[in-house]
């Protein structure tokens, strides 16, 4: 991270432009003496739909996680919403709270029923009345339509079902972008859809989102751009009509063969 980066008073909202909802640059990051991450730059426009793909261990997931700190990453800047990320504990926590994330396993409490798993950030993080917790927790389990399963246990409901449970988590803490790693990609094929139509509707709604996945029918009708990485790096970037009719790198063009199997 750069000196700079630990000042906030560099943070991009003070220059009065509206700065972009994510803007990384020069990103570097090592497990180790392995080079995950190699110069990540991206830029992620106010209600963007960007889709990310490449080969497994290409650094997608680090790269996702590193945006809300999961990971740490030692060179680069990521700014958020106009906030620099530094090591400061209060800073993260304001970033996170921009952020949503989605994981592959949901990642549920299973001794929390669905409406307390939905109202236990709120609670304790943001320190909201119980009350209204609830309501919000019901107005987002209405909306990817599970309201009707509130009372349940995760182990009681569907992949698609709890995966659903999920969004809703992260969308009552209100973020104004949602992160999604390979959201699908646990799930059995007939409850994809679902989980992909909740999707669709929030991108219609507007919402910023960085998703990690390889449902290219997702790809095709919602990102406005699919980046393919490779070894750390990002290979290609393009709207999703160029990306699949005319991928520049022999790369891109094997994996996309690869994964839509001809
Ligand atoms: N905590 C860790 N310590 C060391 N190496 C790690 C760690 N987490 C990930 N890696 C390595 O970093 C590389 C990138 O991992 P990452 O999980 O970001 O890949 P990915 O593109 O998300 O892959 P997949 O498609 O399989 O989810 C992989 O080689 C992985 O083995
Ligand atoms: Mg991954």
């Amino acid at each position: 991270m750069s000196p700079q980066a630990s000042n906030a008073a560099s943070d991009v909202a003070s220059s009065g432009a509206e700065p972009a909802m994510i803007d990384i640059s020069g990103l570097n990051k090592w497990y180790g003496d392995f080079h995950v991450l190699r110069d990540i730059d991206l830029t992620v426009g106010r209600g963007e739909r960007i889709v990310i793909c490449g080969p497994s261990g290409s650094g997608k997931s680090t790269l996702i996680r590193c945006i809300n700190h999961l990971e740490e990453h030692q060179q680069g800047d990521i700014i958020v919403d106009g906030m620099h990320m530094t090591e400061d504990v209060k800073r993260i926590e304001q970033i996170r709270r921009h952020v949503g994330m989605v994981f592959q396993h949901f990642n549920l409490f299973p001794h929390l029923s669905v409406l307390d798993n939905c109202c236990i950030a709120q609670t304790w993080v943001q320190r909201r009345p119980r009350r209204e917790a609830e309501a919000t927790a019901m107005e987002y389990l209405e909306r990817v339509q599970i309201a009707d399963q509130a009372h349940k246990y995760p182990g009681q409901l569907s992949g698609g079902q709890q995966q659903r449970v999920a969004i809703a988590r992260a969308l009552c803490l209100k973020p104004e972008v949602m992160l999604f790693d390979e959201p699908t990609s646990a799930l059995d094929p007939e409850m994809i859809k679902e989980v992909l139509d909740v999707m669709i509707e929030l991108a219609q709604d507007g919402m910023t989102m960085l998703c990690v996945t390889h449902e290219m029918g997702f790809a095709r009708t919602v990102a406005d751009r699919v980046i393919f990485m490779d070894q750390g790096q990002i290979i290609e970037e393009a709207p999703p009509t160029t990306f699949f009719n005319s991928p520049r790198s022999e790369r891109t063009r094997l994996f996309l063969s690869q994964i839509l199997g001809h």
